[in-house]
């Protein structure tokens, strides 16, 4: 059962059919223009869309609103230490511009990322800055129904050969994203984590984590990995920052907030740097873009977050909710990490090209049916240039502490009704243009029936 009872409640829309049909027209096929006020069960991200509990909120009122060194930021810069041992801490108002004020301090023009998974926002800061951001997942994640315990490791034998290469001189940076949002939310091991460590110091290439969800893989190493079934969160996610050089975060997810974001590293002198940018873009550094009462929430969300109790049914519930859509026939990536449920849609809609977004397909057709928003992470994704992503997939994200049992049951039962349409379903083609991380913004039109190549 959910180990929290609920204090406030808000009424869910409930709109028919037919309306949504005219809904998604409007919006030209991409859920991410349908209106909040036209969605059911919104599972279209766990980022910004948590629950607070009673203690964030009563912390709101403790925010010290001072422009220099409140005290919300101590308290802020005292927990971020305690959690990662990395003394520089630099507070920002969310994780896409954590990546915008590393990236800029760190790399020149020309050269290179390696990572387990870039996520959409990091590769699209990397690559605005005339770098190359290579992705190098581990081989067991290409499988996407083995129950291999950690798909998010990094490929270890790659990354050697990679920065063994003459010009290893261009890898700047080596970044292990914790859990692999882009890759289905799977966890990266300590035993992974330790031999890119090793690795990055043979080479001197310094190695970062994006911790934006540095709880779940904290778990997920808890219940996968032999020798840590005794420990807690914080020890785990401890080991874990310990073998890196910084890390950033998006404090959307796991900070159990609306908003926020940090950046925290050891090398004082790269600090200085980021805080001088962030000075001239954000905010004074002690603020970074967020209010006292946003560092307030964080304070208490970071506490909240490695409660054993909570990572454990938010886990439980994730494997839950994915065993029940597979069994209503809905392929599913195996196993389940922690905040989301992945969809093979491909497999689904076999009919379905990847150049005419099956993902979309699937994503519209659950609004459609159920007013249920989920978003595609596929070839309309992934696959800008004209490129296909490795997989169409489709993510069913779980916001924190939101939705109960209950809800989720009742998008099991509309994904039983695609399931049963699968074959009906047809494709999409792109109108209009392509600007970086296009899945926002694109306008899109179905393909006739049975018709599914332009
Ligand atoms: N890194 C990862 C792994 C993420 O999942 C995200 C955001 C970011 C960085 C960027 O953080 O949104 O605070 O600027 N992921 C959201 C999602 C958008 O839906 O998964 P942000």
């Amino acid at each position: 059962m959910e180990p929290f009872r609920i204090k406030a409640v808000e009424p869910i829309p409930l709109r028919t059919v037919e309306e949504r049909q005219r809904i998604l027209a409007e919006a030209d096929y991409n859920v991410f223009r349908v209106h909040s006020a036209d969605v059911t069960i919104d599972l279209l991200t766990d980022s910004g869309t948590t629950a607070m509990s009673s203690k964030q909120w009563a912390a709101l009122f403790l925010g010290d609103e001072s422009y220099a060194w409140a005290s919300s930021y101590e308290r802020f810069e005292r927990t971020v230490r305690e959690l990662t041992g990395f003394p520089e801490v630099i507070p920002i108002h969310q994780g896409r511009a954590a990546e915008r004020l590393l990236f800029t301090t760190l790399l020149c023009p020309g050269q290179t990322t390696v990572a387990n998974g870039h996520f959409d926002s990091t590769r699209a800061n990397i690559e605005q800055l005339d770098c190359r951001a290579v992705d190098l997942p581990c081989p067991e994640a290409a499988d996407l129904v083995s129950e291999a315990p950690f798909k998010g490791n990094i490929d270890l034998d790659r990354l050697r050969e990679l920065l063994d290469a003459p010009d290893d001189e261009q890898v700047a940076l080596v970044i292990l994203t914790v859990t692999d949002n882009g890759g289905g939310g799977q966890p990266v091991s300590l035993a992974n984590l330790r031999s890119a460590r090793e690795i990055c110091r043979q080479h001197e290439v310094p190695l970062l984590l994006d911790a934006s969800r540095f709880a779940e893989n904290a778990h997920l190493i808890i219940t996968r990995e032999p020798g840590q079934q005794d420990r807690t969160p914080r020890e785990v996610a401890r080991a874990m920052f310990d073998l890196a050089d910084g890390c950033w975060a998006s404090l959307k997810k796991d900070g159990m907030s609306n908003t926020g974001g940090l950046i925290a590293l050891r090398d004082a002198e790269t600090a200085a740097r980021c805080r001088e940018r962030l000075t001239i873009t954000e905010g004074f550094p002690t603020y970074g873009g967020l209010a006292g009462r946003d560092l307030e929430t964080l304070v208490q969300g970071l506490s909240e977050v490695t409660d054993p109790a909570y990572l454990a049914h938010r886990a439980d519930t994730a494997a839950w909710f994915a065993d029940a859509l597979a069994k209503a026939g809905l392929p599913t990536l195996r196993p389940a990490g922690c905040h989301a449920v992945y969809a093979d849609a491909g497999h689904l809609l076999p009919h379905i090209p990847p150049e005419n977004f099956p993902g979309q397909a699937m994503v519209c057709e659950l609004y459609r049916q159920a007013g249920v928003r989920t978003v595609e992470f596929g070839t309309l994704a992934f696959g800008q240039d004209g490129g296909q992503a490795p997989h169409e997939l489709v993510r069913l994200a779980l916001p924190r502490r939101v939705y109960t049992r209950s809800h989720l049951e009742y998008v099991v039962d509309a994904v039983k009704d695609v399931v049963g349409r699968a074959g009906e379903l047809t494709g999409f083609t792109i109108t209009g243009p392509q600007p970086p991380m296009r899945h926002f913004t694109a306008k899109l039109t179905p393909l006739e029936e049975g018709r599914n190549t332009p």
